[in-house]
């Protein structure tokens, strides 16, 4: 560092106007992404949020902060109570039930860690939703950041599962409907031969296997979502990934708070041929079953890849340009590392000389993990390392004219570093002149991020003139670039390289930390008074008993959102009156047509295949026809199965009734003769309101009523 004496402070004011050098906008400052100015004011609203719980709590206590550390925290949570269940469980078809149900029974041990389960997961969604959020509003998404967006999606799509098999376990009514709308969507693929709605027919139809591998997805998604997660923090140096302690006491806290003030509980058992008109179910999970329980597999099939579509290429689609990248001059590099402990995003690495030089290694820049935060410029004490578009040197050159420019016409200024992620966004400053209408006597810099002004800027812009040097980022805890406001503040306070020298660090010229999350307004009134001279502060932090009071309302709160959200009532469709369900899986009579072959049709075979008759095995269409109080209600035809076309064939019709009485007669057919009717029933039968008749068949068991 040099030491270089500063100049004193000694301003003399003219009243010629200063006529501003000019500056090429930078180009690398422009928007990266679509709908910038939109995103901006989602973004706002969480920074008000933030502001308004700084005031009562610290920035590790405010979750909304550390909203990933929360859900993962909240997920070992759920997985460790999850283990524990297994101790009352029991994953049958027959026993999930009444296990589940007998949970209730023993509130302070089965029925507490079912309910931790049940709300740890609830909260895992709420923060990751809450977390997506911050990262779409923030413009958190673009360039590198591609394998954190699409793991992170994955990651959410699997939780998002893990949570509808698992309310699949409990065999009630909200198990019957996800159960009947998964059928729905997996019955459009061609992969059972027998469709899973079959086996959802009756009670007694329920396929027991089928119960068992649900409840072995449920336990190995958790494995999945670990790997997704594990990439999704993998381009990051020192992801947070876990909660503080005080954050993840408040969690605790908040989990067996809601567990114990609203205890999980069972809907009704689930009965097959009933239709339930509603219950209460939990909407952080259970949501898509509005859509389930209404759209037919292929509309759900196309929303889902659609969707799908749309937000997993979300960071692509909302890209405008490509960012530039940060480079190492190489000649310039003297292997100190402190660019490759700094960058946040692991994009630097420590690679074997290439130039010959007496040095070990030399810094090397991945691209295609580069964010263009341009924390690491500020790490090279030689201009080592540079951000294309947005060159250091010729940035201080201009900087240094601006001032110089300034003090010579007798109107010294301030400069202003203004992060353009944050504060620099309603300054309104000129990016050619450095002129800002809100600030005169100032010249603002917009600048990637805070992390990325040189101690040696802020030095040489002092000695040239300039009256101080304020700093303005992100609020503490929310930096864009995740540690580029922590490590200018190391910089200051000469912890962490290139550090500010002492001499200006406590000269009183230079002002950071009161700025950090000032905007608007505020800031230029906390500036105004900089250049007035008058001391500027940071809030000073809030105190223990309001910390722990703001802690306890907030717990409070955030336990009433997952406990209402949680037991929300839903209006099922039900059945329209009532319903009569006819479903068979029966093969089609094999019919032989056998013929003699032209002289000609022989002639143009090979002569080893010549055989004078040929035969055609087909199997028949299954024809089913019903009828009701003598009408005819329904005529199909099932072609058989399997890609051959020899396997059995498969109906399950859904035939609207009227409640009441009503005559229904059915027969089946399974020869090529469309008179024959080989298989028949009649019956006279009642026909409950909101409630189903269902008729199956198959060749062992013959026609047989549920
Ligand atoms: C599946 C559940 C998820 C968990 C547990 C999770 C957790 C985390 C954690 C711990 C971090 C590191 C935070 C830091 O150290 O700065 C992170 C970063 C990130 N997450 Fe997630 N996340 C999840 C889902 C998502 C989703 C759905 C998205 C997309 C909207 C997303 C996008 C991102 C991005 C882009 C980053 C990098 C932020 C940056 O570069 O500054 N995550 N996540
Ligand atoms: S900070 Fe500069 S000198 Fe140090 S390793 Fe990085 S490029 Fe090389
Ligand atoms: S600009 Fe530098 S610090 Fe930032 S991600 Fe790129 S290499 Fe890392």
């Amino acid at each position: 560092m040099t030491a270089e004496p500063l100049e004193p402070l000694r301003v003399e004011r003219s009243a010629k106007p200063v006529t501003p050098i000019t500056l090429a906008p930078p180009t690398s400052l422009e928007p990266g992404v679509r709908a910038d100015g939109l995103l901006r004011r989602g973004e706002r609203l969480f920074q008000l949020l933030d502001a308004a719980l700084g005031r009562f709590l610290p920035v590790a206590w405010n979750p909304f902060l550390h909203t990933g550390a929360v859900a993962i925290t909240s997920l070992a949570v759920a997985t460790v109570s999850g283990i524990l269940l297994l101790l009352w469980y029991q994953p049958s078809v027959h026993g999930a039930y009444a296990s589940v149900a007998a949970m209730g029974e023993a509130p302070l041990t089965a029925g507490l860690v079912r309910s931790l389960h049940r709300y740890s997961s609830d909260a895992a969604m709420l923060f990751i939703l809450v977390h997506a959020l911050r990262i779409v509003f923030e413009r958190r998404f673009g360039g590198a950041r591609w394998l954190a967006w699409v793991t992170g999606i994955a990651g959410l799509g699997l939780l998002w599962l893990i949570g509808w098999t698992g309310y699949w376990l409990v065999w009630d009514v909200r198990a019957q409907h996800i159960a009947l709308g998964s059928a729905r969507l997996l019955d459009v693929l061609p992969i059972f031969v027998d469709p899973m709605g079959r086996s959802f027919l009756t009670d007694e139809g329920v396929n027991s296997l089928l119960f068992f591998v649900v409840f072995f997805i449920h336990m190995l998604l958790p494995l999945g979502l670990a790997v997704a997660l594990w990439l999704h923090i993998t381009r990051l140096s020192r992801p947070r990934f876990l909660t503080n302690r005080p954050l993840t006491v408040w969690l605790l806290a908040s989990l067996v708070l809601v567990s114990l003030a609203s205890p999980a509980t069972n809907a009704a058992r689930a009965r097959m041929t009933e239709a339930s008109p509603g219950f209460a179910m939990d909407w952080w999970y259970l949501a898509p079953l509005a859509l389930t329980d209404r759209l037919g597999g292929g509309a759900l099939w196309a929303l889902l890849l659609v969707g799908g579509a749309i937000t997993f290429s979300f960071p692509w689609w909302m890209r405008r340009r490509r960012l530039p990248k940060a480079f190492v001059t190489t000649s310039r590099c003297n292997a100190c590392r402190q660019c490759f402990e700094d960058c946040p995003y692991n994009a630097i690495s420590m690679v074997p000389r290439t130039d010959g030089k007496p040095f070990p290694e030399q810094a090397e820049v991945d691209p295609a993990k580069c964010v263009s935060c341009g924390i690491c410029i500020a790490s090279c004490s030689t201009i080592g390392t540079d951000l294309e578009g947005f060159g250091l040197t010729p940035l201080r050159r201009r900087l240094e004219a601006w001032v110089r420019e300034a003090t010579e016409a007798g109107s010294p200024v301030h400069v202003l570093f203004a992060c353009a992620e944050s504060s620099a966004d309603d300054l309104g400053v000129d990016p050619e002149t450095g002129t800002c209408a809100a600030l005169p006597g100032w010249r603002v810099l917009a600048v990637p991020c805070t992390g990325w002004v040189h101690s040696l800027t802020v030095e040489r812009v002092l000695r040239r003139g300039a009256l101080g040097v304020a700093i303005a980022g992100c609020a503490a805890g929310s930096c864009h670039f995740r540690e580029g406001d922590e490590w200018l503040l190391q910089r200051l306070a000469g912890v962490r390289a290139v550090e500010v020298s002492p001499e200006v660090a406590e000269s009183g010229r230079v002002l950071i930390a009161p700025l950090a999350g000032l905007r608007g307004r505020a800031l230029v009134r906390a500036l105004e008074r900089f250049a007035g001279r008058e001391t500027v502060v940071a809030a000073p932090p809030p105190r223990r008993p309001l910390v722990a009071a703001a802690a306890t309302v907030l717990g409070l709160a955030v336990a009433a959102v997952l406990g209402t959200v949680a037991d929300l009532g839903y209006a099922a469709p039900g059945i329209d009156g009532s319903e009569l369900v006819v479903s068979f899986k029966h093969p089609g009579a094999v019919s032989e047509h056998c013929r003699t072959l032209s002289p000609e049709e022989l002639e143009a075979l090979p002569v080893h295949m010549r055989r004078p008759e040929v035969c055609d095995r087909a199997r028949a269409d299954v024809r089913l026809h019903v009828s009701v109080d003598g009408k005819p209600v329904l005529d199909g035809r099932y072609p058989p199965s399997g890609i051959w076309g020899d396997g059995n064939s498969v109906a399950v019709e859904h035939i609207p009734m009227t409640p009441g009485e009503h005559h229904v007669t059915v027969a089946i057919g399974d020869t090529h003769d469309p008179e024959a009717w080989a298989f028949q029933i009649e019956e006279t039968l009642g026909f409950g309101e909101n409630a189903r008749r269902v008729l199956t068949f198959d060749r062992l068991a013959g026609f047989r009523w549920h």
